[in-house]
């Protein structure tokens, strides 16, 4: 992601964390921070657009280098703590991501049939309706602390070779079908509030990753030629 998305989603999420006032201590903008509270970013009746220039003009090369990778470091003297950005959510909540942990009050979550069968029904409105209680459970698991609010979800790669072996996670062969299926499951995610997102999707993965290499070792080491 760009350094000023990013920045966008965390100023999005300063909003999130102040209107969750138990369970989780909000991971900036704190209000029990006296420091916090002086910072134009966090200033909630602010137009988002003003905050994001306040925090991206107040971040080092280093700070902002810090915050694009999953993990993202903390930045004390901003009073921001550390994010971990990968968190999952195909065909619902999932635990593969560091970001989120089941266990306690959230044994689990529900999981929906694989991407390409509920693609295809060719139905929109449901995709859009799965993606809805997939971000219902997503924010419940938040609110109890045990997970994030970026996922990395759907994956949009046009699943061009039967032997790629995530092709079970893709809406298909047909590109008009996977931005069909992109566009509803990401609302269903994201929400309808304006720009408020209830949480944040984020479609996946840069070109040319959708095959395996036949002669060697993975999918993470071969030349694309694109
Ligand atoms: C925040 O601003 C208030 C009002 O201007 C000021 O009294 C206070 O000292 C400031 N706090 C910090 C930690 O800078
Ligand atoms: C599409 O899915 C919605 C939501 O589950 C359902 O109400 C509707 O009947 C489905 N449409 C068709 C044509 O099956």
């Amino acid at each position: 992601m760009p350094t000023s998305l990013v920045i966008t989603v965390l100023v999005l999420f300063l909003n999130v964390a102040s209107q969750t006032s138990e369970a989780l201590d909000p991971f900036a903008c704190d209000p029990k921070d006296g420091m916090s509270r002086n910072f134009t970013f966090c200033q909630v009746n602010l137009p988002t657009k003003s905050r994001v220039g306040d925090l991206i003009g107040r971040l080092t090369l280093q700070e902002k280098i810090g915050l694009l990778v999953n993990g993202a470091a903390a930045v004390p003297r901003l009073g921001m703590k550390g994010y971990e950005w990968w968190s999952e959510a195909l065909h619902g909540v999932s635990n593969v991501g560091p970001g989120t942990k089941f266990g306690g009050a959230f044994p689990g979550a529900t999981s929906f049939p694989q991407v390409i069968t509920t693609a295809a029904s060719f139905n929109a409105t449901l995709w859009e309706a799965i993606g809805r209680v997939v971000s219902d459970e997503a924010r419940a698991m938040f609110n109890g602390g045990v997970a994030g609010l970026t996922y990395w979800s759907p994956n949009v790669n046009i699943f061009r070779d039967p032997r790629w072996g995530r092709g079970q996670e893709t809406p298909g062969e047909d590109p008009v079908v996977a931005g069909k299926y992109g566009v509803s499951y990401v609302r269903g995610l994201q929400g309808n509030d304006g720009e408020r997102l209830k949480v944040a999707a984020c479609c996946k993965h840069y070109t040319a990753y959708d095959v395996d290499n036949w002669n060697g070792v993975d999918r993470y080491h071969f030349n694309a030629k694109v």
